[in-house]
């Protein structure tokens, strides 16, 4: 058995945990990072790719980022529906903007320079239990990639540990949290073909919800709304085309070979606490959102920029009113993004058991979200993101 002290023991090599470590160490704090996951698994895992103006200007900070040169500048999204697009202008609405950067690649960045700044990173140690949260020294157990055991003894434990987080349970014991299920989920393609829009386009259509995202000039990123329990090798790539072309009517999408496909369940969720004496559990620890929002790696920067300094004033000067206040603060957030991917996702999807009355509902809140600044203001100001 290996015993390893340090000062914020943290538990997954995702945005949050990575982001973390880079405030607390920019603060003089050391920390140590463990993930189950290989480097690799880490580096090649798809996810989605919006970034947010504030979480741009946090990376900016991270030596060596590409977030704005390999990333590209998006000033609005289109909304489409009954046939027809309707441009949501960040820049002129809101001043603000997003980038299209996939998440994997802000992780390859975050690594590199987290390693090259010295911090300590164990891959493949998979943590089974978080203990001590009452006491001044709380730690971590972890097993290592040898088949070794670990303790990390710190002077506070952080869960970055994702939907599965291991830390949750100590933080909330059997209370678990919030949850909402939707009756449908996505359907995601990576194919090689060139862009079909600039910008993102949200669709809804009679038959359902699509968007189209891009990645690079030759690589597209497309999704269109399915049932959760959809068979993601079923579809040929004819049918897979001609579902999209039917859901974003009056577009013509620029086709091309399949190359990766899943499907992409998904729920809303927030834990019934976020810290308990000296734990917090931060990102997809703490919350789930649907994509449609766009907000997941978003609301975890969040988190963590409030974390980092609630931790600094606890750690250097002894002071335990951020961490006390955490909870709150973090929350009106994580509540706000809620609301925000849930009425994304409601307004686009159609449920499965929707009625003309819902669906005719529907189209009459899309048209009062693009035929009024008020209701183009909001949908701008939360998707670009609220000020850090
Ligand atoms: C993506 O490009 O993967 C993407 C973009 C916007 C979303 C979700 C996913 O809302």
């Amino acid at each position: 058995m290996t015993t390893v002290r340090t000062r914020v023991a943290i538990v997954g090599a995702g945005p949050a945990g990575l982001v973390l470590s880079h405030l607390l160490a920019g603060a003089g704090i050391d920390s140590v990072i463990l993930d189950s996951r290989s480097r690799e698994e880490i580096e090649s895992t798809i996810r989605a790719g919006i970034l947010e103006q504030g979480t741009v200007e946090l990376l900016d900070g991270v030596p060596g980022s590409r977030a704005r040169t390999v990333g590209s500048r998006h000033d609005g999204i289109e909304l489409r529906f009954s046939g027809e697009g309707h441009r949501i202008d960040f820049a002129a609405l809101v001043g603000r903007a997003v980038w299209l950067y996939p998440q994997h690649e802000a992780l390859r960045d975050l690594i590199a320079a987290r390693l090259e700044g010295g911090q300590d990173i164990r891959f493949g140690a998979r943590v089974h239990e978080a203990v001590g949260a009452d006491s001044d020294t709380p730690a971590v157990v972890a097993t290592t990639a040898d088949g070794g055991e670990l303790h990390v003894e710190a002077d506070f434990v952080v869960g970055a540990d994702g939907s599965h987080s291991v830390v949750r349970r100590a933080v909330c014991g059997s209370h678990g949290g919030y949850f909402r299920e939707y009756p449908f989920a996505w359907f995601g393609i990576l194919c090689e073909a060139p862009p079909s829009a600039h910008e993102l386009i949200y669709s809804n259509s009679p038959d359902g919800f699509a968007l189209i995202s891009q990645r690079t000039p030759t690589v597209q990123r497309m999704y269109f709304q399915c049932d959760p329990e959809a068979d993601a090798t079923a579809p040929s790539d004819a049918e897979i085309w001609d579902t999209l072309q039917r859901r974003v009517p009056g577009h013509a999408l620029a086709e091309g070979p399949i190359f990766q496909r899943d499907v992409l369940r998904f729920r809303s969720f927030v834990a019934s606490r976020l810290t308990r004496g000296r734990m917090a559990i931060v990102g997809d620890a703490a919350h789930t959102v649907p994509p449609t929002g766009a907000k997941g790696m978003n609301l975890a920067v969040a988190d963590v920029v409030l974390l980092a300094d609630a931790l600094e004033s606890l750690l250097l000067r002894g002071d335990a009113t951020g961490v006390e206040g955490f909870d709150v603060r973090a929350l009106t957030r994580i509540w706000k993004a809620q609301h925000f991917s849930w009425w994304m996702t409601s307004m686009l999807h159609v449920a499965p058991d929707a009625s003309a009355f819902d669906r005719l509902r529907q189209l009459g809140e899309l048209e009062s979200v693009v035929g009024s600044t008020a209701g183009s203001t909001y949908l701008a100001e939360a998707y670009t993101g609220w000020p850090l």
